[in-house]
């Protein structure tokens, strides 16, 4: 991924506010915020401004654990994967970031599904 996508969405700052609105929805959304019930918001907020970030091209550097391993036992489905995804977008669109950029980002995270999503198969 190049240096460039982050740059185009307005680097650390702007990364910031998306992952800060983007848990927002996350935790107002009935079929997600199970999910995070007794997770130290602040620390993933962190880790995942630094995911994103590195995803997306930045220089920094993401020291969480992979995403499987962050994930497992969570019995995230396709659904939750897919709301998720499409509270990002919303964000994106929120702060106006053009489309063709979103499309970049989504095209980011989609391999990770497969990481993500573990039904109820725990
Ligand atoms: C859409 C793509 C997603 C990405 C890029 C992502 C990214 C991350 C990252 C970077 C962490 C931190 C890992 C660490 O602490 O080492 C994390 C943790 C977590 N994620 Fe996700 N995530 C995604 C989807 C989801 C979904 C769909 C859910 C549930 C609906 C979810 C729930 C959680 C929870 C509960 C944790 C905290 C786990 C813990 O601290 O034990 N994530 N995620």
């Amino acid at each position: 991924m190049d240096q460039a996508l982050y740059d185009h969405l307005g680097g650390r700052d702007a990364i910031t506010a998306v992952v800060g609105g983007l848990y927002s929805r996350l935790l107002d959304d009935e079929e997600i915020a199970p999910a995070f019930a007794g997770i130290d918001m602040t620390r993933l907020r962190h880790h995942m401004t630094l995911f994103l970030s590195a995803a997306l091209g930045s220089e920094a550097v993401y020291a969480g654990r992979d995403m499987a391993t962050a994930h497992a036992g969570l019995q995230i489905t396709d659904e939750m994967f897919d709301r998720t995804v499409a509270h990002l977008v919303a964000v994106l669109e929120s702060v106006h970031v053009a489309p063709e950029l979103i499309a970049q980002v989504l095209a980011t995270i989609a391999p990770l599904r497969s990481e993500i999503v573990h039904g109820a198969a725990v």
